[in-house]
């Protein structure tokens, strides 16, 4: 299956792209050097960065958000810091990694010695997120089953997914299985099989959602659905909506914790950011809005006009889709559910490999193991780690602060809480330490970069000001301190 030599640099894995930045932090203190091989084209670089942008962010946790924080008002908002924030910290990233050629614990180091600190702040990042967001993929994985051994009627039941999830053990098997898959697919080096197959796929994911939107929108009531989602309601706006619009959007397209950094290490110099950039953004956002599209509208069809499940967080899929497949009768629903399942779950395994691949290099650099041995560390981490998230919804459902459950509290841990400091902390470094020049004279090698005044302005002064005023104010609201 290894057939490292033989494939083109576009198809490195993350694993190879992880190895080789941990061998370059190395070779730095041993003074060898080491030549970094990388994407050989434009299109290479931009569908290894999507295919880690697309995962269960996009499927699962943007229609959901999407419906707790007032429909079109969250959109709205998304799109303009998708376009604004998210345009000008994926530029950074990128160009920070393209010219330090290092993965993001080394990036910071290399550019000035007191800031390694927040390398290790990005690496703190995906070692929460992947446990909680292997659960999710198990719950993935559990439906995939129950549609595939013809129970698909039964999941479109009313409690079925809140039965499951507080069920002491099931969730608890799947989730194993889920980060066991990981593990093996991360242990083996196969990824290059994974992400092959993804890139069929992934594209087939959507034509699939793209067919299940089309037919929810001829169901009854579904409409509402539809102008809930896309007509904002400035009356539901908060510095919440703002919040959970930028935590979705860091966690979406994988910024504020290194790994654009890394992918931008292996950027070929005569490739543009600019417009790879543009082309991650819109690929990301785009399957996110669909899926809203498709989620929404159908909690609608299902529920006589007072969609309380908008308010389910991170059951919705669960809860909402199950009764559109059941539509197509116990055949064709089976079949329905049993693929749409399969193709999610592999979207989100490409994301936990990645995700798993960085933990993994990250172990490797700092404790200096070998890959199989750090590889097992990461996989015993996560499945310890995993566990209170899963069992946050049944039998430890008791431990709850400010009403969210333990899977929340990583959440908002990672998303609302680190994520909009490692960005903070990154423009400041990027402003005020190595100065917008450094960066922007890495983007402009190869052509003018149309936004620069915008980048420099965002970076220097209004992103770190924003990201600082959003965090702030909800923290303070969360912890009782003022209520906004
Ligand atoms: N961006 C991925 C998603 O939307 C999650 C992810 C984050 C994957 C970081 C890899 C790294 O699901």
């Amino acid at each position: 299956m290894d057939e490292n030599n033989t494939r083109p640099d576009s198809e490195q894995t993350t694993a190879q792209k992880t190895q080789e930045s941990v061998d370059n932090g190395q070779s730095e203190n041993t003074g060898k050097t080491k030549k970094r091989s990388g994407f050989t084209s434009k299109v290479g670089f931009v569908l290894a960065a999507a295919g880690s942008a697309v995962g269960l962010g996009n499927i699962w946790r943007f229609p959901y958000l999407a419906a707790k924080y007032g429909g079109g008002i969250f959109l709205l908002t998304y799109i303009a810091l998708a376009i604004t924030f998210g345009f000008v910290l994926m530029v950074a990233e990128i160009a920070l990694g393209r010219k330090t050629g290092a993965s993001a614990i080394n990036a910071f180091k290399k550019l000035n010695k007191k800031w390694a600190f927040l390398g290790v702040l990005c690496a703190i990042i995906p070692i929460i997120i992947l446990p909680y967001y292997s659960v999710i993929g198990g719950w993935v994985g559990k439906y995939f089953i129950t549609f595939l051994s013809g129970n698909g009627h039964a999941a479109a039941g009313d409690n079925y997914f809140n039965n499951f999830i507080a069920s002491p053990w099931q969730p608890l098997l799947f989730f194993a299985i889920f980060i066991t898959i990981a593990f093996v697919i991360v242990l083996f080096g196969v990824e290059k099989g994974v992400e092959k197959t993804s890139k069929i796929l992934m594209p087939a994911l959507v034509i699939l959602t793209i067919g299940v939107t089309i037919y929810t929108l001829t169901m009854p009531g579904s409409w509402e659905g539809v102008k809930y989602y896309l007509l904002p309601d400035f009356k539901k706006f908060s510095i919440k909506t703002v919040l959970g619009a930028l935590g979705q959007l860091f966690y979406s397209m994988s910024l504020a914790m290194g790994i654009m950094i890394t992918y931008g290490s292996y950027m070929k110099k005569e490739n543009k950011i600019e417009s790879s950039v543009h082309q991650i953004e819109v690929f990301d956002t785009g399957i996110a809005m669909l899926s809203g599209l498709m989620i929404i509208p159908a909690a609608y069809a299902f529920s006589g006009g007072s969609p309380e499940t908008l308010g389910q967080g991170p059951g919705l899929m669960f809860v909402a889709l199950p009764k559109v497949f059941d539509t197509f009768g116990a055949v064709g629903g089976g079949i329905l559910g049993a693929l749409f399942f399969a193709l999610v779950f592999f979207a989100a395994l490409t994301s936990a490999i990645s995700l798993m691949e960085t933990v993994v290099s990250i172990v490797m650099d700092k404790f200096k193991l070998s890959r199989k041995i750090s590889s097992v560390i990461t996989y015993v981490g996560t499945l310890l780690l995993g566990i209170p998230s899963s069992l946050g919804f049944g039998v430890w459902s008791a431990v709850s602060i400010k009403g969210m459950t333990i899977l929340d509290m990583f959440d908002f841990l990672s998303n609302s809480v680190l994520m909009p400091i490692v960005a903070l902390l990154t423009c400041v470094f990027i402003g005020f330490v190595v100065r917008c020049q450094t960066l922007t004279d890495e983007i402009e090698l190869n052509g003018r970069f149309r936004w620069k005044k915008f980048f420099n302005v965002m970076i220097k002064y209004i992103c770190p000001l924003c990201i600082a005023i959003i965090l702030v104010t909800s923290l303070l609201d969360v912890f009782g301190v003022f209520n906004i």
